[in-house]
């Protein structure tokens, strides 16, 4: 891969590492005081999600387990259908847990809704979500989500975690693709 080429190929830089790094210190400090004195458990979604994990952990004053769950989402090209199968399970029991789900995006919602749904079924003692972004105008479904990095434009990002095809998950800002990318 070529990786001198990676930032030239975002048409528009949406939120710089920095920025991201703020977002996360203010969630995590909401985070860490909501939760004060209970049993809580990250939980994160392959792939897109390592980066959120790793730097919003980083802002709690103490330690907080994680685990992590990987899934297939049958659908088209890049849009979800909402069916969704488990590749790999989370090691721990959540029963009376107080889980918080983290993820990189929310975009139709459909995914996370299926996730949500699972997780519930298995009896944690309070389940809420984190997501660094938020596609409003594609919910196709409503998504209870309590900690939100940032609300954004309708269109396919990458960096950060998220990727096109494998590619740009380790551009450390959050970005469009130029159109000569995939065209
Ligand atoms: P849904 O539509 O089910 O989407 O909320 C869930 C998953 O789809 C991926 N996704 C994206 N990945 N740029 C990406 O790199 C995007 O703009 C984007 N929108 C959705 C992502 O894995 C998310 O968890
Ligand atoms: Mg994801």
């Amino acid at each position: 891969m070529d990786a001198s080429h990676m930032g030239q190929d975002l048409e528009k830089v949406l939120y710089t590492e920095q920025q991201i790094q703020d977002r996360l210190a203010e969630l995590g400090e909401q985070i860490w005081k909501d939760y004060e004195g209970k049993d809580l458990l990250l939980v994160g979604v392959l792939k897109g999600a390592i980066l959120v994990m790793a730097d919003l952990m980083r802002t709690f004053p103490g330690s907080v387990p994680m685990d992590w769950m990987a899934i297939s989402s049958y659908g088209s090209g890049t849009k979800s259908s909402g069916v969704v199968r488990i590749l790999m399970d989370l090691r721990e029991d959540i029963t009376n847990k107080h889980v918080l789900i983290v993820e990189d995006i929310i975009d139709s919602g459909l995914t996370l809704n299926w996730i949500r749904s699972n997780l519930l079924s298995r009896g944690p003692a309070s389940l809420e979500i984190c997501t660094l972004l938020r596609k409003p105008d594609a919910a196709k479904v409503e998504i209870d989500c309590k900690y939100v990095g940032f609300d954004i434009p309708n269109e396919f990002v990458v960096g950060y975690g998220l990727d096109f095809d494998e590619k740009y998950r380790n551009l450390r800002d959050v970005g469009t693709l130029a159109p000569h990318v995939y065209s």
